[in-house]
């Protein structure tokens, strides 16, 4: 596994991470929870030390799980979570209604807030140490930005907490980079970035992140599983999964992908991986990219995204890369 700085705090993070939205089942179509902790547990078994979650995810259930597969190695784990959704009261800015299976526009249970406000960030945090049974959070991220809070506000909450050692690291994601500009001081970035969502890149985030000594954090690096290259074109999701109906999800453009990840496939052999590994040792080798968050939903899906965190691609080998994903 390669370990790379998070920003410039000295803490080691592996550079493929575990991302644990998935195992919350909410906007996945549930999820098993023996083998949601064997999932967590085979990710540090192979080296990951970052596991990202967030209380929406699963509504508290995530940060449950993670609790309990951390169990006796908390301070192995470099603990990631977030700020910033809030569904047990009226304040902020409304976001989404969802009921327990994911986003819904049809009647909801709970209507889901973005608020950054002081008050709020550190009951959310309490909350969250309470279900993660820690006494302090890594790596702690505004989840979606809001201009209902200045963030020279949310940026001092944040600091006063990191001041009373709750918090080890500030992070933001979801954010522009004006975002990160009005920040300031911030010691990573999660945004979405993958072979084919590059907007991180062509937006100018990763150069910001980059000369700033900020993280990048990837997150959905496989694309929610289209890019494994394991996707059968006529897969059914179940209800709520939030790939249901999805253009980038039918037949014909899960076919398409395959064809194209196929084209990768004698670079991948070359390094004994699999697609899924290739894709993730290539998101890591992007200049300015400093994790990979995997999500898996069990313990083999979880070992193999790990052990991509050996791969080391040469210069040539990322051209053609590129060279075929962009055709
Ligand atoms: N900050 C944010 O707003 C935000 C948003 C999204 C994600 N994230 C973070 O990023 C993490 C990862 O993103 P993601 O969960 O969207 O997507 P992802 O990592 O792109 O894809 C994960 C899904 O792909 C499938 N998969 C993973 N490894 C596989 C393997 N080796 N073989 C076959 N299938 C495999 C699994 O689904 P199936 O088995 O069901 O196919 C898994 O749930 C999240 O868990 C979360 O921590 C953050």
């Amino acid at each position: 596994m390669i370990y790379r700085k998070l920003g410039s705090t000295g803490i080691d993070i592996s550079a493929v991470g575990f991302g644990a939205w998935a195992i919350g089942g909410w906007m996945w179509g549930g999820s098993d929870e023996t083998q949601a902790v064997e999932a967590i547990q085979a990710a540090l078994d192979h080296g990951v030390t970052l596991i990202d979650t967030a209380p929406v995810y699963g509504f508290g259930r995530s940060e449950r799980l993670v609790a309990r597969a951390i169990r006796g190695r908390r301070d192995r784990v470099v603990l990631a979570t977030k700020c910033g959704l809030i569904w047990d009261r009226v304040e902020g800015e409304l976001h989404f209604h969802s009921n327990a299976d994911g986003i819904t526009s049809g009647p909801s249970e709970r209507a889901v807030y973005k608020c950054l406000r002081p008050e709020s960030i550190r009951e959310e945090l309490h909350a969250s140490l309470q279900r993660l049974q820690t006494d302090y959070v890594d790596l702690y991220q505004t989840h979606w930005q809001t201009a209902t809070t200045p963030v020279a506000d949310t940026m001092a909450a944040l600091l006063k907490l990191k001041e009373e050692g709750k918090i080890r690291a500030i992070g933001v994601s979801n954010a522009t980079v004006d975002h990160l500009k009005q920040y300031g001081p911030i010691d990573a970035d999660q945004e979405r970035f993958s072979m084919i969502d590059r907007a991180m890149e062509t937006g100018g985030g990763l150069e910001y992140c980059h000369g700033h000594q900020i993280s990048v954090l990837a997150y959905s690096p496989l694309a929610n599983g289209l890019l494994t290259g394991r996707l059968a074109p006529d897969r059914q999701y179940g209800p709520g999964d939030l790939r249901n109906g999805k253009p980038r999800f039918s037949s014909a453009n899960v076919q398409r992908i395959n064809a194209a990840l196929e084209r990768l496939r004698p670079i991948a052999e070359r390094h004994r991986a699999t697609l899924s590994q290739l894709v993730i040792a290539w998101t890591i080798a992007q200049p300015g990219l400093t994790c990979a968050l995997c999500g898996a939903r069990n313990a083999v899906q979880a070992a193999e995204n790990a052990a991509a965190g050996q791969i080391e691609l040469s210069a040539e080998e990322l051209d053609t890369m590129n060279r075929i994903v962009r055709e």
